[in-house]
């Protein structure tokens, strides 16, 4: 019971998932990709900035009764990298995955360039970015070569 992150803020949940981990200040990011606005009815508890051994500090997101989605969990990924998720059955961990950021990220965010042949409005080619850089995120388009930073994710993630 030594790690800080043992002296509980938010108490424990019952059934659910626990998004640990997340890069300071971007846990409200993430619940925009979870599309959760807290008119669910469903316990949602949200903590920034605290400590952490292994990222000095970060954010925390407990959602009650909800498990995600593959598609969120690549999301989540992209946005915040260092994340782990955590499942709760009767208050127990039952499963923990680091979520992982590929090198090639297909079908998840859009081209903003207009004239990318990712955006053909016939015949639409699915869009794939490549990874240049990992902290902080830099995609470039496999199509035109447009880089993507990590705030253009983040708009198109809402
Ligand atoms: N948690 C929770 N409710 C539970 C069980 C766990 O809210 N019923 C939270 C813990 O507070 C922690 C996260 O889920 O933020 C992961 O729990 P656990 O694996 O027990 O903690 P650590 O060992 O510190 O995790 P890690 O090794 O991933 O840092
Ligand atoms: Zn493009």
């Amino acid at each position: 019971m030594s790690k800080p992150e043992k002296e509980l803020i938010v108490s424990k949940i019952k059934n659910g998932t626990v998004i640990d981990h997340i890069p300071a200040g971007t846990a409200l990011q993430v619940l925009n990709i979870l599309g959760i606005t807290g008119r669910e009815g469903y316990r949602v508890a949200l903590v920034m900035n605290v400590e952490s051994v292994k990222l000095g500090k970060k954010d925390i997101v407990k959602v009650e009764n909800r498990e995600l989605k593959t598609e969120e969990v690549n999301k989540i990924a992209l946005i915040a990298p260092t994340a782990t998720i955590n499942i709760i059955r009767d208050y127990k961990v039952v499963k923990k995955v680091k979520v992982q950021l590929q090198d090639i990220i297909e079908n998840i965010i859009k081209c903003p360039n207009p004239n990318c042949v990712s955006n053909l409005p016939r015949e639409p080619l699915k869009p794939k970015f490549r990874v240049v850089e990992r902290t902080p995120i830099k995609l470039k388009c496999l199509y035109c070569g447009r880089y993507i930073t990590r705030d253009d994710i983040a708009r198109q993630l809402h």
